[in-house]
């Protein structure tokens, strides 16, 4: 799963909290998004691109015990300017680090199917 958060008063959005609080119940049922492995990148207005938000995000995902892609980390400052439409224009310097942020989700997938597949 890839999660893209924008930044509400330095945290991530109450609605993106809400759909992971559900996300979490019932504990009887097992967590649905245990070990999964999870890709966080966000974008703000504001000069520090989301990254607060992305720490509050973290915080949670670590209490629903996700796999959690560590680096790098995909923060897009000023993204009503950065962004070409929805696009971010070629040459932008943010397009290799979130080239590398699903490049670690993929690798951490490969990582989680080959112990998975040790196990049986
Ligand atoms: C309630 C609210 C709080 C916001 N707080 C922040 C903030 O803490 N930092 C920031 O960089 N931008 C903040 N913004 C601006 C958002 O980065 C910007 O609106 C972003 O595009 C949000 O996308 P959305 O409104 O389509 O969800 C805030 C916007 C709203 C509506």
């Amino acid at each position: 799963m890839l999660v893209a958060t924008p930044e509400y008063n330095g945290a991530m959005p109450g609605a993106l909290k809400n759909a992971l609080d559900w996300l979490s119940r019932p504990v009887e049922e097992g967590l649905v998004l245990e070990r999964k492995p999870v890709a966080i990148i966000g974008a703000s207005k504001g000069p520090l691109g989301s990254i607060r938000a992305q720490l509050n995000l973290r915080v949670v995902l670590h209490k629903m015990d996700v796999a959690v892609v560590g680096q790098p980390e995909f923060v897009l400052p000023h993204a009503h300017k950065a962004l070409a439409g929805d696009e971010l224009p070629a040459g932008s310097p943010s397009l290799p680090i979130l080239t590398a942020v699903v490049e670690g989700l993929v690798d951490l997938i490969e990582r989680r199917r080959a112990a998975a597949s040790l196990t049986c």
